[in-house]
């Protein structure tokens, strides 16, 4: 990175190079902005944001993959409109620094990433984690504010009314854990996950163009859900606030649409805590089996799954070695992730990217996902 940098921008003086992970989530889908638990693990896929200090006053920010260069002056950087492209992220994460009172400095940042984009392992997270710490160069703020930042940036500047998820896990990743993340009390604790078993992520090469869209209708949908719960359960601040058991008093008093929304958030809260206890029994069909529930509220209550997330969930049931699998992150395309014994690894690859390619014409990636550490500065530049 640091020859590529150099003939760039002409020198490397002061170079740092800072690391922020994907995800995948194991599970918790759209549980996150409900306040409720999710259990990610950051991936060795991660975004690299190479800073050195310029003497010019501009902020230059250049895209490798997309061997594309902007420049500002740094004193116009705060008055910046979205631009609905890639540099909406850094911007954005610039934009909350400045609210935030930490000043920019002059710089030039080159950003090379092998979190693929649109997959639904949380490229954008890893691109704002990864830009706020290049931003700040070595100047300290404490993990929880930088996760928070970025999520601010997200929502405000990129207009994503995302949850804090993405963000937090790329900051608190751990080598070796899952994270299950309280995301109302924004408090985690790592779970150590059981031998016998690894995680796979498989890429449906899709990104719906409803993502967007949907994702801010259940956003407002679950919102309507806690309209109706509060006529029984009036302090309900989130469906956080009822169990799965106490919400189906409500339902029936729900437009039938809010009631399977609903009812899809409080199922998938309690499974978060029941997965992390099978986890801790060692029980991989408990485990497996809550997965697989899992995506069946994503694709029937929820509704943010595809045809393309669904046959690659219905084809690894199938496989030797599979104990569950389900759809991650946002839906509408993107990743799977399957649970299954590591020496089935091999055949699984081979047999769903044949069975994907026979069906869509397409073959898919396919990701090993090893918990890893949080973002970082990368030490050793060799
Ligand atoms: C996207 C959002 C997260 C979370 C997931 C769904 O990845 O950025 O905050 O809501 O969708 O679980």
């Amino acid at each position: 990175m640091i020859e590529l940098f150099r003939e760039r921008f002409g020198s490397a003086e002061g170079l740092r190079v800072f690391r922020a992970p994907g995800r995948t989530n194991l599970i918790g889908e759209h549980t996150d902005y409900n306040m409720g638990f999710v259990l990610p693990v950051a991936l060795d896929l991660a975004t690299f944001v190479a800073a050195a200090p310029n003497a010019d006053g501009k902020l230059r920010i250049y895209s490798e993959q997309r061997n594309e260069l902007l420049e500002w002056d740094l004193a116009a950087v705060a008055g910046l409109k979205p631009a609905h492209q890639w540099t909406d992220y850094p911007i954005g994460v610039a934009h909350e620094l400045v609210a935030a009172g930490i000043p920019l400095q002059p710089a030039n940042l080159m950003i090379r990433s092998t979190v693929p984009e649109g997959s639904g392992l949380s490229s954008s997270a890893a691109l704002e984690v990864s830009s706020a710490l290049a931003f700040l160069a070595g100047r300290p703020l404490d993990p929880l504010e930088l996760a928070r930042l970025c999520q601010r940036a997200e929502r405000n500047y990129v207009g994503m009314p995302c949850g804090i998820m993405d963000q937090y896990i790329s900051v608190f990743g751990r080598q070796h854990s899952a994270v299950e993340i309280d995301c109302r009390s924004l408090g985690h604790r790592y779970v150590t996950l059981p031998a016998g078993i690894t995680f796979v992520a498989v890429n449906t090469m899709v990104k719906h163009e409803l993502a967007g869209s949907a994702y801010k209708d259940r956003v407002q949908e679950c919102a309507a859900a806690v309209a109706g719960v509060r006529q029984k359960f009036p302090d309900a601040q989130s469906l956080r606030d009822v169990t799965p058991a106490q919400f189906a008093t409500v339902a029936p008093a729900l437009p039938e649409l809010i009631a399977r929304r609903g009812r899809h958030v409080v199922t998938e809260i309690a499974r978060v805590g029941q997965f992390v206890e099978a986890s801790s029994r060692g029980d991989l069909s408990a485990m497996g089996a809550l997965m697989v529930q899992s995506h069946r509220s994503l694709q029937h209550d929820y509704e943010v799954s595809c045809a393309e997330l669904d046959f690659l969930v219905d084809t690894a049931l199938k496989l030797e070695g599979v104990f569950g699998s389900r759809m991650t992150g946002g839906g509408f395309g993107g990743c799977t992730v399957t649970m299954l014994r590591p020496d089935a690894v091999p055949a699984f690859k081979d047999a769903i990217a044949a069975a994907y390619h026979k069906q869509f014409a397409v073959i898919p990636a396919i990701y090993p996902c090893n918990p890893s550490e949080g973002a970082a500065e990368v030490k050793d530049l060799s």
